[in-house]
């Protein structure tokens, strides 16, 4: 069958968000899912939203993309559902696919993975590199040479100045700055509103101005 548009799953805030970058863009929107459907009012959205097991009856791997519209808060709460999303399509033969906001701005020569995910208001300078299923969300800049790890969260108004590294599935909080050159581990959490000034390891959870590492309670 041909290929007729995308298909959104996970319809919460962030997969209103995605159809909102997916309609800027004009690309087609077959359908959306939710654990609760019948709690969504359809009407108005011009395509239906359906539970997981739907898609998968009335849509084959062949006929659409899936866009992923489930975002998170922070490592722990966000990543099990994203990656069991993620497996159980990959699994049955289905391809996500990124999206990139017509009102964003990225650098020619950034390299952009298929699956990641570039909100409006972005701004990316050369030299970036985003990996797969990554979220740059509404209004963060990423300066020259930065690289954001796969499933990392940039979250809404987040500043990266240059040659910034994250490692793969990190949360950058909303607002969050981080100066030049520092180096963010992998599942790390930076709290809304930190400025880091020092490099933060694997796992490690930071809040305040300057940023000091703290448990999440
Ligand atoms: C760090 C964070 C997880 C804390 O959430 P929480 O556990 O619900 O925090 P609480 O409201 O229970 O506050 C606990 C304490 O931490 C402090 N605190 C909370 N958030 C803080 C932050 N971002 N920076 C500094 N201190 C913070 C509170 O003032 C409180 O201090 P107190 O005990 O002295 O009164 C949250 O603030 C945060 O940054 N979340 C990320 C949000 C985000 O990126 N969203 C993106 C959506 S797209």
């Amino acid at each position: 069958m041909a290929l007729r548009g995308v298909a959104i799953v996970g319809f919460g805030g962030h997969g209103r968000v995605v159809a909102a970058a997916l309609k800027a863009s004009r690309i087609p929107i077959v359908t959306a899912t939710d654990q609760f459907p019948e709690k969504i009012d359809s009407a108005a959205l011009g395509f239906a939203v359906v539970t997981d097991d739907e898609l998968l009856r009335e849509h084959d791997p062949e006929s659409v993309r899936l866009v992923l519209g489930i975002g998170g808060v922070a490592p722990s709460t966000s990543d099990d559902s994203r990656h069991r999303a993620i497996e159980r399509f990959q699994q049955l033969g289905y391809q996500f696919t990124g999206l990139q906001h017509p009102a964003a701005w990225v650098a020619p020569d950034a390299k952009i993975a298929s699956t990641a995910q570039i909100h409006a208001g972005v701004m990316i300078q050369p030299g970036v590199r985003v990996g797969e299923f990554a979220i740059l969300n509404t209004g963060s800049t990423v300066d020259h040479d930065c690289q954001i790890g796969d499933y990392c969260h940039i979250a809404p108004g987040v500043t990266l100045s240059g040659d910034v590294q994250v490692g793969a599935g990190s949360h950058i909080g909303t607002g969050a700055a981080i100066i030049q050159g520092i180096r963010i581990g992998s599942q790390s959490f930076v709290a809304a509103g930190a400025t880091v000034v020092r490099d933060v390891p694997d796992h490690e959870w930071v809040r305040g101005v300057p940023a000091k590492p703290f448990h999440k309670s």
